[in-house]
């Protein structure tokens, strides 16, 4: 009887939470979130990969694919639909990280260590956790920023640890966020509103917080193709060195170009190629 009204208790708690889950390819399970269903190449790709379809309430919401050694994303993948409403509360672990036969759903530690009997260690050892962040002089900077999203349960699977990376507290406030409010704005405004296509990154760096765990990223890019009201395609790009409070605003090309430099890499393709490469001029803000 005990045992019932815990368990019921449990689910009841655990009702809310949606799902997520690591997937093989993107292309076979969560394609709708690349422009023409075409994920970046593999360029980028993490010596130790997981590719997570975010899941939360019974829905896909965005893509990510995670580095498990550095224990940051390599990038976000999702659809801009911006919308006003209130920052959600609370952070959320991927469980399919520690072990896939793990439930779908985004967790929070502690319901996970409840209805699964998981440890903190093995939840640890597997990603990151909000503990590590704390104290650390780095904010819990959003990849795929609640911001974009128009709906309670978008902003708050976008708060899930695996789409965190630990970026520059004046970077996050002022400038990377003028580019996600004030710069996405205006440069969205030719596009057909539900047709905008996002992917934003994290170049890993050669420094760590939380005793060597998580990895501090050199640089945050984020890069965009959407088809405009003209039925043109439209694309853009930026960059930013997580030391500096500044925005690097480039084309797709350039972006892709600087990326391969950074990761030693010849040939790094973000976007289908129907996304022009050359639109838009290097200019500072
Ligand atoms: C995952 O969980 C299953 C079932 O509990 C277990 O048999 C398996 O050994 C676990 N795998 C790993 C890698 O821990
Ligand atoms: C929970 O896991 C620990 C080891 O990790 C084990 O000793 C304990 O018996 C488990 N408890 C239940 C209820 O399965
Ligand atoms: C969003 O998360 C909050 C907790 O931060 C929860 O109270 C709320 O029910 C969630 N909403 C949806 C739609 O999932
Ligand atoms: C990290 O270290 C490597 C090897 O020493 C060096 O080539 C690279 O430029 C460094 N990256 C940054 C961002 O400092
Ligand atoms: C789109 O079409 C409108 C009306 O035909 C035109 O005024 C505008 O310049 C076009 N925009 C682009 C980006 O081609
Ligand atoms: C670069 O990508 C193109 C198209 O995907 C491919 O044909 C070419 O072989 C690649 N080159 C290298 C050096 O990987
Ligand atoms: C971009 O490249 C295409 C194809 O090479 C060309 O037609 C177009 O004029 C270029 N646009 C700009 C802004 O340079």
């Amino acid at each position: 009887m005990m045992l019932w009204l815990l368990l019921l208790q449990v689910w009841a708690s655990c009702l809310w939470l949606g799902h997520s889950e690591v997937v093989t390819s993107f292309e076979s399970s969560c394609p709708q979130f690349f422009f023409r269903e075409t994920p970046p190449n593999e360029a980028l790709e993490p010596e130790n990969p997981a590719w997570i379809c975010q899941r939360y309430n019974n829905q896909y919401f965005f893509a990510t694919l995670y580095d498990r050694k550095e224990r940051i994303p390599v990038y976000s993948a999702y659809i801009y639909e911006p919308g006003p409403g209130k920052r959600p509360q609370g952070w959320l672990v991927e469980p399919q990280l520690i072990n896939d036969s793990l439930p779908q759903d985004m967790y929070t530690v502690q319901a996970l260590e409840r209805a699964y009997n998981i440890t903190r260690a093995q939840i640890m050892q597997s990603q990151a956790v909000s503990a590590d962040y704390e104290n650390s002089g780095w904010d819990r900077g959003h990849l795929n920023p609640n911001g974009h999203h128009n709906t309670l349960a978008s902003r708050n699977a976008t708060f899930t640890l695996t789409n965190i990376v630990p970026m520059n507290k004046k970077l996050n406030r002022k400038a990377w966020k003028k580019y996600e409010q004030q710069t996405m704005r205006q440069k969205t405004k030719k596009c057909q509103t539900d047709k905008i296509y996002v992917i934003v990154g994290a170049v890993p760096g050669n420094s760590s917080i939380a005793g060597g765990r998580v990895n501090v990223p050199s640089h945050i890019w984020s890069g965009a193709c959407c088809k405009t009201k003209n039925n043109t395609v439209s694309a853009w790009a930026a960059i930013a060195n997580n030391k500096l409070n500044r925005i690097w605003k480039i084309s797709l090309g350039q972006l892709e170009k600087r990326l391969g430099q950074l990761y030693g890499m010849q040939n790094v393709s973000l976007f289908h190629s129907d996304c022009p490469r050359n639109m838009s001029l290097t200019s500072w803000a």
